[in-house]
């Protein structure tokens, strides 16, 4: 358990958070007194989430969204301020994308979906909690990026242009929000160990090239993105916005 109480009782809204990285940080912020909105796709792990939090002494409760359906977003928003009376941290973080797909081989439908679920995701959990936010003071938007945005890797055309757009929608909502008291920053993992990232570890072509640049010599554990998003959600930041932090053991740097 964390000394620090950088959230008691705010309320924080994390999506993806049935899994990896989503349910580390849902755990993170909830171990510093947040109440927590586990908001995924799959009931059954964010249960899973709820549950691990509740274990540990924490409140959560599980929204079930789809993050590409607009109507979908606004109940999640909603049903948060319902709950805990406000919205104080948005964590954009649910993807999806296909795998071993080039820009040529990637179908209509995947580019679609991939688009919608990585980053129209984040402009809707934007359009619908900020007026909440400026409403009752402000609030902290953390998106969860990828160094994908940045640099590219094999046959994953439709990731690497939405997460391109995570970093660009991240500097526009800190633009035009930043006056009325919202902070927009992103976190950009490097290769981390999560459900998502089993494929890629079983794949020397793609995890090769990876470890080669590590310059740390190994892979990240959700944890420490956790760390990241809490820090950019927090005051600790508080002079912060538009930016967002690459976290991925030096890959980039190497
Ligand atoms: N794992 C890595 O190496 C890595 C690297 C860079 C960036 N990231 C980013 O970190 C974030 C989390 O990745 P992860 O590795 O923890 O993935 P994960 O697969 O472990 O978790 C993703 C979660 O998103 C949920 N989800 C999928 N579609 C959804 C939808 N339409 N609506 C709501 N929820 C939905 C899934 O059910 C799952 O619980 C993603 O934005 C990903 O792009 C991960």
């Amino acid at each position: 358990m964390t000394s620090r109480n950088r959230f008691e009782s705010k309320s924080v809204i994390v999506t993806g958070a049935g899994s990896g990285i989503g349910r580390e940080t849902a755990l993170a912020f909830s171990r510093e007194g947040a109440q927590v909105t586990v908001a995924d796709i799959n009931q059954t792990a964010a249960q899973e989430t709820v549950s691990a939090i509740e274990a540990e002494g924490g409140a959560a409760r599980v929204s079930v969204v789809d993050v590409a359906n607009a109507a979908s977003v606004e109940l999640m928003v909603e049903g948060a301020v319902d709950a805990y009376g406000r919205i104080d941290v948005l964590h954009n973080n649910a993807y999806w994308a296909p795998l071993n797909r080039s820009a040529v081989d990637t179908t209509e439908e995947e580019w679609d979906q991939a688009l919608a679920v990585t980053l129209k995701s984040v402009w809707l959990g934007c359009k619908y909690a900020i007026p909440h936010m400026v409403k009752d003071g402000g609030g902290a938007i953390v998106n969860t990026a990828s160094t994908a945005a940045f640099i590219a890797g094999p046959s994953f055309a439709a990731y690497i242009a939405a997460k391109g757009g995570v970093v660009a929608l991240t500097r526009s909502v800190a633009y035009d929000f930043g006056k009325q008291g919202i902070r927009c920053n992103g976190v950009a993992p490097g290769l981390i160990e999560t459900p998502a990232t089993v494929d890629v570890f079983n794949d020397p072509a793609r995890v090769g090239p990876i470890r080669a640049h590590q310059l740390l010599g190994r892979h990240g554990q959700p944890g420490e993105i956790a760390d990241a998003v809490l820090f950019v959600a927090s005051e600790d930041s508080a002079y912060m916005t538009g930016q967002t932090i690459v976290l991925d053991g030096g890959r980039l740097a190497g």
